[in-house]
């Protein structure tokens, strides 16, 4: 399985209530990755997915605000895409509750990809609104 998460600094807005909540999405992806590592030990399925589903929509509503309250010129195209990834997540839940199981390195992969790139290439969009508003600090990206 390839689909290691690994945090990095590269992920930094530098604004501490975001962060905190990137890197709790990231580290649930891992505690997956390494659960599928370690034989046996296969952590709850149905409690990985209710964690994925609040840290999920507990994260965009709060990102969407804050970008309503900066400022953010494309806060409307930024919500679309979480609201897709939303629905995305609540098929991964269902087709579990369906079937009583999930491939893992599958939902595993698309789910890292999909925060990875998210994180890099749409919220850094907004990162220099942040900084405007005095919320992170100049230069640290
Ligand atoms: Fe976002
Ligand atoms: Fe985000």
């Amino acid at each position: 399985m390839t689909a290691h998460v690994t945090w990095s600094d590269e992920y930094l807005l530098h604004y501490q209530p975001i962060d905190a909540q990137h890197k709790q999405l990231l580290d649930l992806l891992d505690t997956l990755y390494a659960a599928e590592k370690s034989e046996g030990s296969s952590p709850d399925a149905s409690i990985f997915l209710f964690k994925l589903v609040v840290f999920t929509e507990t994260h965009f509503a709060y990102e969407e605000r804050l970008l309503e309250l900066v400022g953010f010129p494309t806060t409307k195209k930024h919500a679309l895409y979480h609201r897709l990834m939303k629905s995305e997540t609540r098929e991964i839940v269902q087709s579990f509750r369906k079937r009583r199981s999930f491939d893992r390195e599958e939902v595993l992969l698309f789910l890292r990809d999909w925060w990875t790139n998210h994180i890099l290439k749409e919220d850094m969009q907004y990162r220099p609104f942040l900084v405007q508003h005095g919320l992170a600090p100049e230069g640290s990206d």
